[in-house]
């Protein structure tokens, strides 16, 4: 269960302050694929970004189960980035010098897991998410962009994240690429119980979570 109270995140900027949310509460249970949308600039990111503690809120809470995690310490903060949350890009993000395999693992070697039981995940997840036999040990430039997204996907589950963040994970693909991309996220949830924020200014796209969030200014209208 996500829920977030009062968030609120301004930025110092030359003319005074841009206030990027404002006042943002709404909370998602486990297992609920939630869709936000709203204009460019209307703070989707900025949400994002403090909830998966890459910044911090000017001010709000944000509660994960029973945990106020706005509050963490910086090992904590880093170990949540770590544990908790597993993060999905537009741009995919894989490490280039890391097999598919090697970049489903590196999160679980953050996490201490014993390396025959991250590679044993990591190619478990990878099948998991249509990435087989030799793809698994090529470097990311050697895969097409549906493919990389797909271990990006296994990559944010890896370690068994409470809440899934997805920043427009299908805008560098084509609709049939990208719904596939959905149909992962969405089965996450479903399987494995976890939340799923999912940016995207495609409807079709927002249409597939069980409910959308509609940002404008920084402000949530509905
Ligand atoms: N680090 C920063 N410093 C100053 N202003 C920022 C910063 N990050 C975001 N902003 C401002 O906050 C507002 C919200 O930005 P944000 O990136 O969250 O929008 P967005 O909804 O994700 O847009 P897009 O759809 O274009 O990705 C914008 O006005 C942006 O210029
Ligand atoms: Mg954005």
């Amino acid at each position: 269960m996500l829920s977030v109270t009062g968030l609120t995140k301004s930025f110092p900027s030359a003319g005074g302050e841009v206030t990027a949310l404002h006042d943002v509460s709404f909370s998602a249970s486990d297992g609920e694929m939630v869709s936000i949308v709203g204009p460019s600039g209307s703070g989707k990111s900025t949400l994002l970004s403090l909830l998966g503690l890459l910044d911090r809120p000017t001010s709000g809470s944000i509660m994960v189960g029973n945990q106020d995690v706005s509050g963490l310490s910086a090992a904590a903060r880093a170990d949540y980035r770590c544990r908790t949350v597993g993060f999905v890009f537009q741009s995919y993000q894989l490490i280039g010098n890391l097999s598919a395999l090697e970049n489903v693992m590196l999160p679980m070697e953050y996490a201490k897991v014993p390396k025959a039981a991250r590679q044993a995940r990591a190619s478990e997840l990878l099948e998991h998410v249509g990435i087989t036999g030799d793809m698994q040990d090529r470097r990311p430039g050697r895969l097409s962009g549906g493919e990389q997204q797909r271990v990006a996907v296994a990559r944010a589950l890896s370690n068994d994240p409470s809440l899934i963040l997805a920043d427009e994970p299908t805008g560098n693909l084509d609709k049939k690429t990208g719904a596939k991309i959905i149909e992962l996220l969405k089965g996450a949830a479903i399987t494995f119980g976890t939340t799923v924020l999912l940016v995207t200014h495609d409807t079709a796209t927002a249409k597939a979570a069980s409910r959308s969030l509609t940002l404008e200014d920084g402000a949530l209208v509905s």
